[in-house]
């Protein structure tokens, strides 16, 4: 980190080059386009210089009334754009559905709203592996792309299994989802006869791909599905998708075991979430547990949008329907505060998670008593 008086933000032209001995001449700029000429420039002096930070100040600020020439290109990785964040509005729904409603409180009783900020994962791409998608759904206003499919019989639009659309709705649907202007990239490794662990990894590459030639690196996958027993494949390729710099939710699972004993549930760095009653706060009866759960989310009697009907709907239950909601907030937290590395992130949310509401967890040893709280605006 840079200490913060060596950080001054400067209305100026453009690329700033800095002579960073305390000289008390002009430090040089250029404007190279029109386009960059209104823009705002973080300089960050270099550490050596103790007071260079203040004096230099001083002299910017005498000096760049006008413009100057000359970039030093060792100077280039020192300036960076200022970047335009967004005032933290609130938006509010007066008529959540129930999974919603409960996550952005700490306790109940529910309050028949559903408060988030108003930037709503804006930015932000869920990549949703899964069975596939039905894009043209209500829910989702066009925000959902086709990515790629990795299975065979699972190409076509009619060919998608119900599940991808629902957790997609969840994760960033308009009505029914908590990212509500998130980005939904569709990534298909699941027909209905099933995937193999080789198409899951081939889809997980694609995203790393996809990640690593977009624009704005913020990516979230969202994973619904398990393979038992672990595979060592599909876990370092969680590893690596993490590495990357993308976040990733994966559901426990909902065989009413340890969710160590599949993948990838049991890869580190995945998020991996468990599902609790609706109703009550109780761990579900069929959701997985353990020391590789790091956090529930209700997952019963989801809401969720209908693969062939773009204005339906349907109800249904199971830890992949929990996992979009982590999803969702990850995205809230990277559209409010800026995205940082998985690790940090997963930090921020534990953090903002509430402890102790979870019941039913006094024979389940070792799981963690977190439950998921949304970003307040
Ligand atoms: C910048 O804009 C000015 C006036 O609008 C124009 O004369 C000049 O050619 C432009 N320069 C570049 C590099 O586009
Ligand atoms: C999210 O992951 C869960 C469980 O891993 C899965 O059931 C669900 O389909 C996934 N949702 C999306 C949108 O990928
Ligand atoms: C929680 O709710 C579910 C269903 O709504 C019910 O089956 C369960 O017994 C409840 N648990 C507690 C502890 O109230």
């Amino acid at each position: 980190m840079v200490a913060s008086s060596f950080i001054k933000i400067f209305s100026i032209v453009m690329l700033v080059a800095l002579s960073i001995s305390a000289q008390r001449e002009c430090p040089s700029i250029q404007a190279e386009n029109n386009d960059t000429e209104k823009k705002r420039f973080i300089v960050i002096f270099d550490k050596k210089v103790k007071n260079a930070a203040e004096d230099n100040y001083e002299i910017m600020k005498e000096c760049y009334k006008i413009q100057v020439q000359n970039i030093n290109s060792d100077e280039k990785n020192k300036v960076e754009e200022d970047k335009i964040f967004r005032r933290h509005r609130r938006a509010e729904d007066d008529h959540p559905t129930r999974n919603v409603d409960r996550i952005d409180q700490a306790k109940r009783p529910l309050n028949g709203k559903f408060i988030y900020p108003d930037s709503a994962g804006e930015g932000v791409n869920i990549f949703i592996v899964d069975g596939g998608i039905s894009l043209t759904h209500r829910e989702f206003g066009g925000r959902a792309k086709f990515g790629r499919a990795f299975c065979k019989g699972c190409e076509k639009e009619y060919d998608i299994n119900k599940h991808g659309t629902i957790v997609a709705s969840v994760a960033a649907g308009k009505t029914v989802g908590v990212a509500r202007k998130a980005n939904i990239i569709d990534v298909r490794v699941l027909s209905y006869k099933g995937g193999t662990t080789t198409d899951l990894i081939e889809g997980l590459s694609f995203v790393i791909h996809k990640h690593k030639n977009s624009k704005y690196k913020n990516s979230i996958v969202n994973m619904s599905l398990n393979v038992i027993p672990p595979s060592r494949a599909l876990n370092n390729v969680v590893k690596e998708v993490t590495d990357a710099g993308i976040h990733m939710t994966v559901s426990a699972g909902n065989f009413e075991t340890d969710a160590c004993g599949q993948s990838p549930a049991s890869a580190p760095s995945a998020i991996t979430v468990g599902a609790t009653f609706d109703t009550n706060d109780t761990i579900a009866d069929f959701s997985n547990f353990g020391k590789c759960v790091d956090i529930f989310a209700p997952g019963v009697n989801a809401h969720g949008a209908e693969a062939y009907d773009d204005n339906g709907y349907v109800v249904f239950s199971g830890t992949s329907f929990s996992s979009p909601l982590v999803a969702g907030t990850l995205a809230l937290l990277i559209s409010k505060n800026g995205n940082k590395p998985p690790a940090e992130l997963t930090k921020d949310l534990i953090k903002l998670s509430t402890k102790g509401v979870v019941k039913g967890l006094k024979h389940k040893k070792g799981t963690p008593n977190t439950f998921l709280r949304t970003p307040a605006p």
